[in-house]
């Protein structure tokens, strides 16, 4: 999701500490159970958090996390819930083994072409990487509206050591399940929504 540069994005984050984790020490990385990897403005997140989970929201583009934020703040309680505007290959240390019982990714780039692959999140080496903060009896809930990224994910994610809980090439809306944006549009287009869930082999 690349939208116009936002000069205020970094300040607006910088000053809200409440809100966004800016080192390892942070003490919300110990409460948080849950993760969405690639949070974009953040609907989903702030659903979730809303629904009464506690997460932490990983968005590496600064302009999107800088908008993720100006919606959090306009909520009226104080959500469990932080924003950690990184990438995740550059945030692997501020998480733990087996520390998240769910982690999202919901409609992650498909990098489409061949020469991009290494970019997906569902590269099987930065899968497994993923699955080392999964818990043993945590899952990995994928949902995405590309024919060509599901069918990758079909073959990826058995290549990265997990075995599939839920393949659903048309998902319906679960009522404790929230929509993104991306989500949002594509249903409204009438795109049809593919979902995985999967967890780590030999559960
Ligand atoms: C297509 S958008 C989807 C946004 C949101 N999840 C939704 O469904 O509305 C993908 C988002 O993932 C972010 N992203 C992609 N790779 C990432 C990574 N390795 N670490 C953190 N964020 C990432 C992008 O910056 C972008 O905002």
């Amino acid at each position: 999701m690349r939208g116009r540069f936002k000069s205020w994005a970094k300040p607006l984050l910088e000053a809200h500490p409440e809100y966004v984790i800016f080192n390892e020490q942070d003490s919300f990385l110990k409460e948080a159970k849950e993760c969405e990897i690639g949070a974009g403005k953040g609907d989903f997140a702030i659903g979730m958090a809303k629904k009464g989970h506690c997460l932490v929201a990983l968005e590496r583009d600064i302009s999107c996390a800088g908008l993720f934020l100006k919606k959090l703040l306009q909520e009226e309680e104080k959500l469990a819930l932080k924003i950690l505007p990184l990438d995740f290959d550059k945030c692997v240390s501020y998480f733990h083994e087996g520390q998240f019982q769910i982690i999202y990714l919901n409609f992650s780039d498909p990098w489409p072409k061949k020469k991009h692959e290494k970019r997906r999140l569902l590269y099987p080496p930065r899968l497994k990487e993923i699955g080392k903060f999964l818990a043993p009896d945590g899952e990995v809930r994928f949902k995405t509206d590309n024919d060509s990224l599901f069918e990758y994910g079909l073959k990826a994610i058995p290549l990265a050591g997990f075995s599939f809980l839920k393949v659903e090439e048309d998902y319906s809306l679960e009522e404790s399940d929230v929509m993104s944006e991306y989500e949002r549009n594509f249903r409204a287009e009438g795109k049809k929504i593919h979902r995985i869930v999967f967890q780590k082999e030999g559960q």
